[in-house]
């Protein structure tokens, strides 16, 4: 069945992967972006379909034109990526994070209230969970939200809103929350991005405490899959999904990955103090979705590898876009 959507927040890394996939997938469908465009995004991810879907740029928690657009495209599902999303700025300066993440959440409520058929599809994380001692079990949906940092925190509490909003309104929400997404498109401040960026300049890797912290990696292509089986499967309203590919590394292993593929010494290696309130372990049980019929499709060795691959293009490419710019075939870096 065709479908129109309202994708926020599909200029950033996961979104912009999922509108890419769903307009190659559904091309009847109609895609709306909106996005706010901070430092996080990039719209010219989007150019390969740009003629094929319409762009825009607006705070999802301005209810009134998340709502005019709902209006004005007969909008049957919100799938809700904006969010304010590096715990490292949130420690430093919250604010931002409960503008997107709380207020940004109720924004999107107010306006489903006057649409009562829409979908709201909420992407949230494995981080509203808290996290794990060694050898204990993966997290299921109903389990208690602990968050440590105040990004999971503002994370749960536009979770929390939904769960009210379920009761109180009536509204038609799925919530799912993933383990930490990889591939190309990723803000540069981010783990792997960071490491691939310090080790292609030969500069030291900043690894927090001695790299010992456990996260649970999930292909970016394959996060998106399992939210569009969700999105499209009859049941499920009302329900919360976890997603993991069940690919749990300690951080120092990535790094070492990482290097081994770009060929470079693991004396790049520099240990940072620890962050603080830094979660050990993140696990989550995706037997539930696996029982609905998803299951990743890229194994962690291939999609580090695709990863890295695009980080150095792109670089590549920025490097000659640059050198253009300043007209004399030399790159600034060198220079
Ligand atoms: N990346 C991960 O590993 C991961 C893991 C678990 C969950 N998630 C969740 O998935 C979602 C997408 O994450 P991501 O990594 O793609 O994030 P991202 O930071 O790369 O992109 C976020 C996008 O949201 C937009 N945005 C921010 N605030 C907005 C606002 N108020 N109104 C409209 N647009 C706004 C930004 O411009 C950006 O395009 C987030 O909700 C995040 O919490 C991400």
């Amino acid at each position: 069945m065709r479908m129109n959507l309202l994708v926020t927040g599909g200029a950033g890394f996961i979104g912009s992967h999922f509108v890419l996939r769903h307009i190659e997938k559904y091309p009847d469908d109609t895609v709306i972006v909106l996005d706010k465009l901070t430092y996080a995004a990039n719209k010219a991810f989007l150019d390969p379909v740009i003629n094929r879907i319409r762009f825009a740029q607006g705070d999802i928690v301005d209810y009134e034109l998340v709502s005019q657009l709902l209006d004005r495209y007969g909008i049957d599902a919100i799938v809700n990526f904006a969010a304010e999303t590096h715990v490292d700025r949130s420690i430093k300066n919250a604010v931002p994070f409960l503008h997107a993440n709380v207020l940004g959440v109720q924004s999107l409520i107010e306006a489903c209230k006057a649409h009562p058929q829409v979908l709201l599809f909420h992407i949230s994380t494995d981080e509203v969970y808290g996290d794990l001692k060694d050898g204990e079990a993966a997290c299921k949906p109903e389990d208690p939200l602990r968050p440590s940092s105040p990004y999971a925190a503002s994370k749960a509490a536009g979770d929390l809103l939904l769960r009210a909003a379920v009761r109180t309104f009536g509204t038609r929400i799925r919530i799912s929350r993933c383990t930490n997404n990889y591939g190309p498109h990723q803000a540069q401040e981010k783990f792997i991005p960071t490491i691939i960026r310090h080790a292609l300049k030969n500069e030291p890797i900043p690894v927090y405490a001695q790299g010992k912290n456990k996260r649970d990696w999930l292909f970016v292509t394959d996060h998106c899959d399992a939210i569009e089986m969700l999105l499209h499967q009859k049941e499920g309203d009302g329900e919360v999904f976890t997603i993991s590919a069940d690919e749990e590394r300690e951080n120092i292993e990535v790094v070492k990955a990482v290097l081994k593929i770009l060929g470079k010494p693991e004396s790049l290696i520099s240990f940072v103090p620890d962050r603080p309130g830094h979660d050990w372990r993140y696990a989550l049980d995706s037997s539930g979705l696996r029982t609905l019929g998803w299951k990743p499709a890229v194994h962690f060795d291939e999609g580090l590898r695709r990863t890295v691959e695009w980080y150095m293009k792109t670089q590549q490419n920025q490097k000659i876009q640059r050198s253009q710019r300043n007209g004399d075939g030399s790159s600034p870096e060198h220079s």
